[in-house]
């Protein structure tokens, strides 16, 4: 089936941090700029038609050198630890990183929770 695009400015999304517009190229209306702190995440709640492995795409921009690597939680369970958000060139310039987990039928949550005080990259959606 298509993915479903759930953007990170849209309820029941949430952001430790600001919904911000301010680097072009983002989808929707903004994308989650959370704090430069462990632990300052972007949560996703995304629905599954059926129970199962997910592709999940996570749409995101780094204008940094260095790598934001940020556990990737489903439903309270780390799936990814310290997945790589790697430096994209410009916070104008956004990558898809995907990655597979498995999901529950209905509501799922897809949480995104930085490692280290460098915090997430910026976050503008996850398609599922
Ligand atoms: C800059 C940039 C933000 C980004 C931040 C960061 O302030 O404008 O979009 O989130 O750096 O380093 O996290």
């Amino acid at each position: 089936a298509a993915a479903t695009r759930y953007e990170a400015e849209n309820a029941p999304a949430t952001c430790d941090g600001a919904i911000e517009s301010n680097h072009t190229g983002y989808s929707g209306t903004g994308f989650c700029n959370a704090n430069n702190a462990v632990g300052a995440a972007a949560q996703f709640t995304v629905t599954a038609s059926a129970a199962g492995t997910a592709t999940i795409g996570i749409r995101y921009a780094n204008g940094t050198a260095d790598n934001r690597p940020a556990d990737v939680l489903v439903n309270g369970a780390v799936v990814q630890a310290a997945s790589a958000f790697a430096g994209t060139g410009a916070w104008t310039t956004w990558t898809t990183k995907t990655l597979t987990a498995t999901l529950n039928v209905g509501n799922n949550t897809i949480r995104l929770n930085p490692t280290t005080a460098l915090g997430l990259a910026n976050i503008d959606y996850v398609d599922v």
